[in-house]
């Protein structure tokens, strides 16, 4: 029998896929609303033919040696898959897929959202009136900075690049973009090339889009900083470990930046306590695609890659090609 282990609950719209190909009692879904332990995953996956595990779930050799010689696909419930090791899984002949495309859009919406707070001070202007402190309107209350006619540098001009550079033509702003992989720009999508040096030089705000490999870990720490305008801020929604977060903090305690806009952090869940102790700093909980309606398509290609795979084919989103 067909056994798929989904290794934290997700949308029904994921899981009622899986329940239609294969049949409620071909899917175990682990208990627990928190991230499944070690134990649990290596108990979990044993004899499974796929795993969907979330972005939480570090799936290694052991895991998948765990789930033994029947494993066919591991599909993951995120776009970013730094959480699988992916050579591991193409030496077992194993496709690993992501969730592209369908989070763009609202992750971008949080890039935006992020980059506002810190250049307008929001997060410090709500705690401070919700602690009672607001006296009145003063001419020198929480003043921030401007976002519109500014240039907006992107880190990694991916899809979400694209999308956080499109939103920024509606604030009259420029867009710079560094990105060693020269995409080719959709149509529309506003943007100049340019080198590391010059994005870190030029830009106001820095919206960091790259992927987590060992080349862009610590891309931004001590040397990144200084080379940034002190009035500059920084939004990270890609991967925590792109930041290092000690040069981050040191950054904004002396003033090396204006403010930082975070929704991924080096260790998480666990948050740097010098982050927590700036008020130039926005902090979310890992929220970028934490939408109804997106969280429910990522479940939905999560589900129907497996659902591809299991039947025999190719699944749509597979990130290591070579083994099909
Ligand atoms: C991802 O999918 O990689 C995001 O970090 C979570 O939506």
């Amino acid at each position: 029998m067909t056994a798929i282990f989904v290794a934290r609950r997700i949308p029904d719209q994921g899981l009622n896929l899986l329940f239609e190909a294969f049949g409620e009692d071909s899917v175990v879904v682990a208990p627990q609303d928190a991230p499944i332990s070690r134990e649990a995953l290596l108990e979990g996956v044993r004899g499974a033919d796929a795993i969907l595990p979330i972005l939480t779930d570090r799936i290694d050799a052991g895991v998948m040696d765990a789930a033994g010689g029947g494993l066919r696909i591991i599909a993951n419930y995120a776009v970013g898959y730094n959480n699988i090791d992916v050579p591991a899984a193409t030496e077992r002949g194993i496709p690993v897929t992501n969730t592209p495309g369908v989070l763009t859009e609202t992750t971008s919406d949080t890039v935006w959202a992020l980059l506002m707070m810190t250049a307008r001070r929001f997060g410090e202007a709500e705690r401070y009136l919700r602690a009672g402190a607001w006296g009145g309107w003063g001419p020198m209350q929480l003043l921030g900075l401007d976002v519109h006619g500014k240039t907006l540098g992107i880190y990694g001009m991916g899809r979400i690049g694209q999308a956080v550079a499109r939103r920024a033509q509606c604030f009259n702003m420029a867009v710079l973009y560094y990105d060693p992989a020269e995409p080719v720009l959709e149509e529309g999508v506003p943007g100049t090339p340019v080198d590391r040096d010059t994005l870190l030089a030029e830009s106001d705000f820095i919206s960091v889009h790259c992927p987590l490999l060992p080349e862009t870990t610590h891309a931004f720490g001590r040397d990144e900083f200084k080379a940034m305008k002190k009035t500059a801020c920084i939004v990270n929604t890609s991967r925590g470990p792109v930041v290092d977060e000690n040069a981050l903090v040191e950054a904004l305690e002396t003033g090396e930046i204006h403010g930082a806009g975070l929704d991924v952090f080096e260790e998480e869940p666990t948050v740097h306590p010098g982050l927590l102790a700036r008020e130039n700093a926005v902090l979310l909980p890992h929220l970028g695609s934490a939408t109804e309606e997106t969280r429910g398509k990522m479940a939905a290609i999560a589900a129907r890659n497996i659902v591809a795979r299991l039947n025999g084919q190719d699944p749509p989103n597979c990130v290591n090609p070579e083994v099909l």
